[in-house]
């Protein structure tokens, strides 16, 4: 591209590429459109099932294969981890400093999920919900918030933790079972309903900010 001429810094065509410049005083053009200078990347990813939330498994494909070349940065990694079997919204980053504010226990950034149940709720959910649920396990789940579905078995939930498999585990306490979750929101960011399974979106920078903030309630 350069040796092309379409590479131009502050207006001069600029053909070698060890000029140096200032990303973010400069500008550049390529083809004459303007490239602006990100210091990390932002990516929503719907996840399928049998992907896994890691940056390398043996086995499994990671959530890294399914990133498209032209989003694909050094230091990629997804912030926050889905079971295998859960679809939805992963977010991929190269920025540590927000995937700590998001994922760090204090923040209780809200996660909405999609839940199909095994057996029909019941009507105490809701409360046994905002109080606050006991697991198995005997680890006390903070207040969350249980939404009904467009069937009896079929809700939706937002908690503002994250323990290992936790909405499963949830309702394992209330005798139930998941049968089928997906994630379709952090933050106050929903996930594009657009958006295929095993694809993904950049999120643009006006955007980026919900996911640090409180999700809409309905
Ligand atoms: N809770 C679960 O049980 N599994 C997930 O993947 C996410 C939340």
């Amino acid at each position: 591209m350069l040796k092309r001429g379409l590479v131009s810094v502050n207006g001069v065509v600029i053909r070698c590429a060890d000029i140096k410049i200032h990303p973010e005083i400069d500008l550049i053009t390529l083809n004459g459109e303007e490239i602006s200078y990100k210091k990390h990347i932002y990516i929503m990813l719907n996840k399928p099932q049998g992907v896994v939330c890691s940056t390398r498994d043996g086995l499994s494909p990671t959530v890294l294969s399914l990133v498209p070349e032209h989003l694909q940065r050094k230091g990629l990694f997804p912030a926050g981890r889905l079971d295998k079997d859960t679809e939805g919204f992963v977010l991929i980053t190269d920025d540590g400093e927000l995937a700590h504010k998001m994922l760090a226990p204090k923040s209780h950034v809200p996660k909405k999920y999609y839940v199909e149940l095994q057996d029909n709720y019941n009507d105490n959910y809701s409360s046994r919900f905002s109080e606050g649920i006991r697991l198995i396990t005997g680890e006390q789940c903070l207040p969350a918030e249980f939404f009904k579905g467009e069937t009896l078995s079929s809700c939706y939930v937002v908690l503002h933790e994250g323990m290992f498999h936790q909405v499963k585990k949830m309702f394992e306490a209330l005798g139930n079972k998941v049968v089928f979750l997906k994630r379709i929101q952090i933050g106050g960011l929903e996930l594009d309903k657009n958006l295929a399974l095993g694809e993904c979106l950049e999120i643009m920078h006006k955007n980026v900010e919900k996911l640090l903030q409180i999700c809409d309630a309905d």
